[in-house]
């Protein structure tokens, strides 16, 4: 059976600040998830690249008998267009393609400011947002409703697809998640999506089966 996997950047400095959103790299033990995230695939998941032989055409002196060794990869990686979720993925040894769709919700005016600041600046706002997370729009920015709706094309992109890695962000992997989960909306964007954290999700005829792997980084 096809299954999905779901894993969050590395922790970036924009993290270890309390910022949101931004386009910072990623910290020191982001860069350690980063380099253990291919042996927490290849070992726990048990997806080593397969080596098959095949025929070598194109050269015409070898015609017919010369073999060469191509790596088949089972899995591709989709990232966002920012370069934590890119940095994240920098090592896996797969097809990589970027989403400008999977990119974090946009936080308009609060884009680089802590949730201190915010209450602080924009109180109202900060008290909104706690009434009604799921429809609560940033001024200039997303809602989580929004962000389910700019999800739709990837949605679909993933059920036409095979054994996807997903390096993605806290409020998008939330809306994959709770599609997959068939999870009512006020309660999306309270799902726990943890840091230096695989999750894989494997669909059935009524729902998924779900398993996590974590990385004491
Ligand atoms: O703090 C990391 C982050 O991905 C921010 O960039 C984003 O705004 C936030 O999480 C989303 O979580 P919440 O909707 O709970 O604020």
């Amino acid at each position: 059976p096809r299954s999905i996997f779901f894993s969050r950047h590395g922790e970036s400095q924009f993290n270890v600040e309390g910022k949101i959103g931004g386009d910072s790299p990623l910290s020191e033990r982001g860069m350690q998830y980063a380099n253990a995230l291919p042996a927490l695939i290849t070992d726990n998941i048990g997806d080593a690249p397969l080596t098959v032989r095949v025929p070598l055409l194109s050269s015409p002196l070898h015609r017919n008998s010369e073999m060469i060794v191509l790596y088949l990869f089972t899995r591709k990686v989709w990232t966002s267009t920012l370069q934590r979720t890119i940095q994240t993925a920098h090592y896996l040894p797969y097809p990589k393609l970027t989403w400008k769709s999977l990119d974090e919700l946009d936080a308009g005016v609060c884009d680089g400011m802590t949730y201190d600041e915010i209450e602080e600046k924009y109180p109202e706002d900060f008290e909104a947002r706690d009434d009604d997370k799921f429809n609560y729009r940033y001024r200039g920015g997303e809602s989580y409703r929004d962000v389910v709706v700019r999800l739709e094309p990837v949605i679909m992109e993933l059920e036409r697809q095979e054994n996807i890695l997903i390096v993605g962000h806290q409020a998008i992997l939330r809306c994959l998640y709770a599609y997959f989960h068939d999870l009512p909306p006020a309660d999306l964007p309270y799902i726990k999506i943890p840091l230096h954290t695989v999750i894989k999700l494997t669909p059935k005829a009524y729902g998924c089966d779900e398993e996590r792997y974590t990385l004491p980084i």
